[in-house]
């Protein structure tokens, strides 16, 4: 018996459809899974400004630039002036040196693009974190080593929990690690 186009429908293009629907199914949960941590967000910043060439390998401390990590809830990116104390001299005739010196001279706020947030409605403080003795690459990775910031780990309501939960996991380097609170109000004020 000679097969009609409704038999090829069913027995083939049937089953590749629902393969599709099924595989962009997967797909767009992970991708919004992805989108909802955080993890693996890196955008490109306005001028290429390397932490492992400053940090790295030039051994300046985080808190030459973040001046907040120690003093309150913001560990605050450094205004154009920072960095001015060396490149009004040092490589100032390179490109990304020449783009800085405009945004100095222009008075314009250089336009760092965030990397981590969490919602106004959570409450963070990086003082109370840094100040107990947590380290930056507890919560940021190695950044000494990235060429680019990059969120490497989730600060969703469970990545916050984890930690605070069973810190000795993540903070071994503390003697007598204590808990972080778990009460609603101290992160939900
Ligand atoms: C010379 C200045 C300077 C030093 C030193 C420095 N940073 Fe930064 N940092 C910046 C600038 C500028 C940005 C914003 C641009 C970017 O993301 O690369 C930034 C961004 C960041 C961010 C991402 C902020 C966001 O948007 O979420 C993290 C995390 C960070 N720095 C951690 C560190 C750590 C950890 C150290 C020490 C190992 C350090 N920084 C040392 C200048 C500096
Ligand atoms: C303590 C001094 C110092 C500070 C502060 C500093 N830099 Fe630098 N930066 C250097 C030196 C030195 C080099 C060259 C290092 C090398 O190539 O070995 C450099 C290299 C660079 C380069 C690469 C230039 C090129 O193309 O060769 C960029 C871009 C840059 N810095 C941006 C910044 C920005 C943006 C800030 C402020 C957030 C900043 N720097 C703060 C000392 C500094
Ligand atoms: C316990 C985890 C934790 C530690 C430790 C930590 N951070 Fe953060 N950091 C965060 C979170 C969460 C955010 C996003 C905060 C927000 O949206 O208010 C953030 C944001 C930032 C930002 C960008 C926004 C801002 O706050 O101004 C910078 C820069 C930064 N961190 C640098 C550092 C440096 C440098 C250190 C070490 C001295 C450090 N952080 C230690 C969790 C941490
Ligand atoms: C790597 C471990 C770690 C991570 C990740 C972490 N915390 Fe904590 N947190 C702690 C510890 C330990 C303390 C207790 C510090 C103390 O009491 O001195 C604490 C304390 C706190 C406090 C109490 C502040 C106060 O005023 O008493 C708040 C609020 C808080 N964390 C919020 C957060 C939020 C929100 C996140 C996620 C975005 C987060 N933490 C991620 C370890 C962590
Ligand atoms: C250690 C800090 C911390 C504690 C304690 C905490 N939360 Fe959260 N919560 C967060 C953060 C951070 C977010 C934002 C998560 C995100 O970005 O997706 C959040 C998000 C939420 C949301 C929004 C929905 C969601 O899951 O994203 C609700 C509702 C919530 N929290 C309720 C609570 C309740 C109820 C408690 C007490 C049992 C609590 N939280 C304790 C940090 C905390």
């Amino acid at each position: 018996m000679k097969k009609t186009i409704l038999d090829y429908t069913l027995k083939i293009r049937l089953p590749i459809t629902l393969f599709v629907v099924a595989l962009a199914f997967v797909a767009t949960f992970y991708i919004s899974r992805a989108e909802r941590d955080g993890i693996g967000y890196a955008p490109e910043q306005p001028i290429k400004f390397s932490h492992e060439l400053h940090t790295g390998k030039m051994d300046i401390d985080c808190q030459y630039c973040h001046t907040g990590v120690t003093k309150g809830r913001n560990a605050l990116v450094p205004s154009v002036n920072i960095c001015m104390n060396c490149h009004s001299v040092a490589r100032k005739d390179k490109p990304e040196i020449v783009k800085l010196r405009d945004y100095y001279k222009s008075g314009e706020v250089l336009p760092w693009k965030r990397v981590h947030k969490v919602p106004e409605y959570a409450y963070f403080n990086h003082s109370v974190h840094v100040n107990y003795g947590i380290r930056c690459e507890s919560c940021h990775g190695d950044v000494r080593k990235f060429e680019r910031i990059e969120q490497v780990k989730s600060f969703t309501m469970t990545g916050c929990l984890d930690c605070h939960r069973h810190p000795e996991d993540q903070l071994s380097y503390i003697k007598n690690v204590k808990k972080g609170p778990e009460n609603c109000w101290t992160c939900h004020r």
